[in-house]
Parts: structure tokens; C-alpha cells; sequence
């Protein structure tokens, strides 16, 4: 199922303390953005890819791409204030490019081709899907450190990216948060509030986000993993 997709990068990592765009951070002599953008690059059913980015960092990220053989990026628009106008400056510009959408954070370099394989598969069928893990531990809602109830583990699902939807059903979440000055913390959660159920598709606990420095230690341990298990 053929797919274009959205990479915001256009964040300024205060979390990561890196003093730059985290994403210019190296996991084994090559850049966070990279290693997202590779995976990419090398899926078949990937027709292009579009990347929100500082106007101020854009020549910085074309020699990357060019150094490392990035072909599929199509459009480089200016991001936004917060990481919802971002995505939206990519989407205004792909929206007539092909029917189904991702949207990737830039700063999850690990996630694995079956998992966007299933996305694309799960949101050309259904109109939306997005990627998430069971939660691990036991959870607990608390109010001014106090326990209110223990929430059922069972349907407790930790979201990730990608998140895979119809183009248009993406376009028209967009634009109706944009009308009702809607922010969220996720595409779903504007396609939620058209009352559009959102599948969930399982993922792998490696596809952790690049936040804080002690993610750059598990990044490092994935790459080594994934480096055994290849010999
Ligand atoms: N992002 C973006 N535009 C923004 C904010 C974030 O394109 N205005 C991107 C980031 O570059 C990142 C992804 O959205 O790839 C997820 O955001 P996050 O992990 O929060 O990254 P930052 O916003 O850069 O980090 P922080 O919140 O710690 O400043
Ligand atoms: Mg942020």
C-alpha cells in the first residue's frame, strides 16, 4: 500500500539539554534525523516524504541529506509554533500527493518497516491508524499525590508514531482543529473529535522518541541489539 509521509523536525529539543536541534545528535556516528529518514528511503511503499523544518536549519539538513543519499524528500516546508503546525505546513503542502498520510516524529529513529507495514495496510482499509505498545505497568490515576483508582491495565495503550490515516480524513481533522484553535498532542486526537474511530496497531517498545538524554543510552543499546542479531 503506497504511502507518503510526514516527518516533523522543526522542534528545538529543550528536553535533549543539546543546546541544538536534538535531531543533529549522532547514534553511532550518524544523525537521529537520518537514521528516521533511512528507514524511509529504503520502504518500497514509500513515495515520498515531506519534512517540517526550521527555515534557519534548512541548508544545514540538505547537505545531510545529499551526504547520506537521501532521495525521497520532496518538500521541506517551514514548521510551526507547536509541533501540530508543523505537521499541518507539510500536509497543506502534500495533501494532492497520494491518498494515505503518515505521520512520523522525526525523533523516533527505531521504528520497524512491519509496523508501518500494518499502518498503511490498517489505514487504507479503515481510514485511520495509529501505532502504540500495551502498557507495562500497573497505572494508577492520583490527584495532588493521592491514589483516586487504579485504571485497568488491560485497556491502557501507550501511542506512539506513525500515525496512518486516508489523506482526506487527515486534511479535514487539520482543518477543523485549525478553525476551533484546537491543539492536541497527536493527529488521532483531532481526527478523534470528528467522532472517527481510530484503530490501534501494535508496535514494538523499541520505538521509543529521542527526549532526554538517557534516550540517547537506549538508542545506542537498540542499535547494538539490532547489530547482534544481524551476525
Ligand atoms: N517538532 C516540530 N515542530 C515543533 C515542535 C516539534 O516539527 N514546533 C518535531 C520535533 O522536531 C520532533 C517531533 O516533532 O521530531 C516530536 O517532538 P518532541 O519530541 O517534543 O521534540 P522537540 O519539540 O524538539 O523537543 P522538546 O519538546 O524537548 O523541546
Ligand atoms: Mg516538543
Amino acid at each position: 500500500m503506497n504511502y507518503i509521509v510526514v516527518l516533523p523536525a522543526a522542534g528545538s529539543g529543550k528536553r535533549m539539554r543539546a543546546g541544538h536541534n536534538k535531531l543533529f545528535l549522532t547514534l553511532r556516528n550518524k544523525p537521529i534525523l537520518i537514521h528516521t529518514l533511512e528507514v524511509f528511503e529504503q520502504d518500497p511503499n514509500c513515495a515520498g516524504i515531506w519534512l517540517a523544518v526550521k527555515p534557519e536549519e534548512r541548508m544545514i539538513i540538505q547537505e545531510m541529506l545529499d551526504e547520506h543519499h537521501i532521495t525521497k524528500v520532496k518538500g521541506m516546508p517551514a514548521g510551526g509554533e507547536e509541533r501540530q503546525h508543523s505537521v499541518y505546513a507539510c500536509i497543506q503542502a502534500a495533501e494532492h500527493e497520494a491518498d494515505l498520510i503518515l505521520v512520523h516524529d522525526a525523533a523516533r529513529p527505531f521504528i520497524e518497516p512491519a509496523v508501518i507495514k500494518k499502518l498503511a495496510q490498517k489505514a487504507s482499509e479503515t481510514g485511520a491508524a495509529i501505532a502504540g505498545v500495551k502498557a507495562k505497568d500497573t497505572m494508577k490515576r492520583v490527584h495532588n499525590h493521592i491514589i483516586e483508582e487504579t485504571v485497568d491495565r488491560e485497556q491502557l495503550w501507550i501511542i506512539q508514531t506513525p500515525q496512518a490515516f486516508q489523506t482526506d480524513i487527515l486534511v479535514k481533522a487539520q482543518k477543523q482543529a485549525e478553525q476551533d484553535e484546537f491543539l492536541g498532542t497527536d493527529e488521532s486526537m483531532l481526527v478523534e473529535r470528528l467522532n472517527i474511530p481510530v484503530h490501534v496497531v501494535e508496535s514494538t517498545y523499541d520505538n521509543v522518541k529521542m527526549t532526554t538524554q538517557e534516550d540517547l543510552l537506549m538508542g545506542e543499546a537498540i542499535l547494538q541489539k539490532r547489530q547482534q542479531e544481524e551476525n
